[in-house]
């Protein structure tokens, strides 16, 4: 693990920590109350002051956990097996890692502290998920996703990206994944040729981008490895509402990674991950009138939001899946 620099805020702090540490003397422990101290003195050693203040806080809280629940070594046991199961269910085609940080709610905590000013203000941001995928089709603005057939009502999408003053943001490259109306995504169901409901746009001179699809469903995450064990043991569901993941990308803004939610979806209210914040309630309507392409057939839908960027630092996640 390279993990680099400490934050300006924490920085004066955690030297001061790790100083008073390095003063400290070995010693040989006596006590239950002694081992917290013991571990953060050596590991106080180390160069890297961000480094020391995540590891330090990280033990503190873990030995206080113990102390609290009082672990068992059984349950311990039970504890250490189950991080490795996720060790093992990963691989290039899923990331148990991120289900399970998903299940407990760790990743929508990160993201909700990460963005919106920090945490202090509503944000369009949200987790990524186990599905995003790298070299999504570069796609026209205006056309469809649905490169193979995917029976389901049809969507219309009008979207775009504006700056926090609301002036319009050309040229930002948007990643769009979703699932299909059976809530599959493709890289989950054999029915669906590679990059099915993903593309790229860039949006117009306007900030729009603009595409067409279908509407997703909602989907249960996979449940057949340890995180689905512990969501059968705590009487959860595992479905996720229906919702379009979207990915903006440009110089001088910081990314935005975010979900849009059917706003008729079932499960909002108990999302297995607990992404659904109320700003990313999107506003899906059944189209009225002549639909605005051919071959469209029944109950259509469109859909319009949107995005807003803040300003910072252009950095792609790394893809959970290849
Ligand atoms: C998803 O939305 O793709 C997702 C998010 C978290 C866990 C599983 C799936
Ligand atoms: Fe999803």
């Amino acid at each position: 693990m390279i993990i680099d620099g400490c934050n300006r805020l924490h920085k004066t702090q955690c030297n001061r920590l790790r100083e008073q540490f390095a003063q400290r003397k070995d010693v040989i422990i006596e006590r239950q109350e002694q081992v917290t101290d013991a571990v953060i003195d050596a590991m106080s050693r180390g160069e890297n002051s961000r480094l020391f203040a995540i590891m330090s806080a990280f033990v503190r809280h873990m030995h206080e956990f113990a102390r609290e629940v009082r672990l068992t070594e059984r349950e311990w046991e039970l504890g250490v097996e189950f991080l490795n199961r996720i060790g093992k269910a990963t691989h290039d085609a899923h990331n148990e890692g991120v289900l399970f940080s998903d299940a407990i709610g760790f990743s929508t905590l990160l993201c909700l502290l990460n963005n919106g000013n920090s945490g202090a203000t509503e944000t369009a941001a949200a987790l990524l998920g186990p599905f995003w995928r790298m070299n999504s089709p570069l796609t026209e603005n205006g056309a469809s996703i649905v490169r193979s057939a995917t029976p389901g009502p049809d969507l219309f999408a009008r979207c775009r990206v504006v700056d926090p003053r609301g002036i319009a943001l050309a040229s930002v490259e948007v990643d769009v994944w979703q699932a299909s109306p059976v809530g599959l995504y493709e890289n989950q169901d054999a029915n669906q040729c590679n990059m099915n409901l993903r593309g790229k746009f860039m949006t117009d001179g306007e900030g729009y981008f603009v595409f067409r699809s279908v509407v997703p469903g909602p989907y249960p995450v996979p449940v057949d490895g340890p995180v689905g064990d512990l969501l059968r043991a705590q009487n959860r569901h595992p479905f996720r509402p229906a919702h379009i993941h979207f990915l903006a990308f440009k110089s001088g803004f910081k990314t935005l990674v975010t979900q849009v939610f059917v706003d008729s979806s079932p499960h909002l209210e108990s999302d297995v991950v607990f992404g659904v914040t109320r700003a990313l309630l999107g506003s899906y309507k059944p189209g009225e009138g002549k639909p605005p392409a051919d071959a469209v057939e029944g109950q259509w839908f469109t859909f319009e939001y949107t995005f807003v960027m803040e300003p910072g630092e252009a950095e792609l996640p790394k893809p959970p899946i290849e």
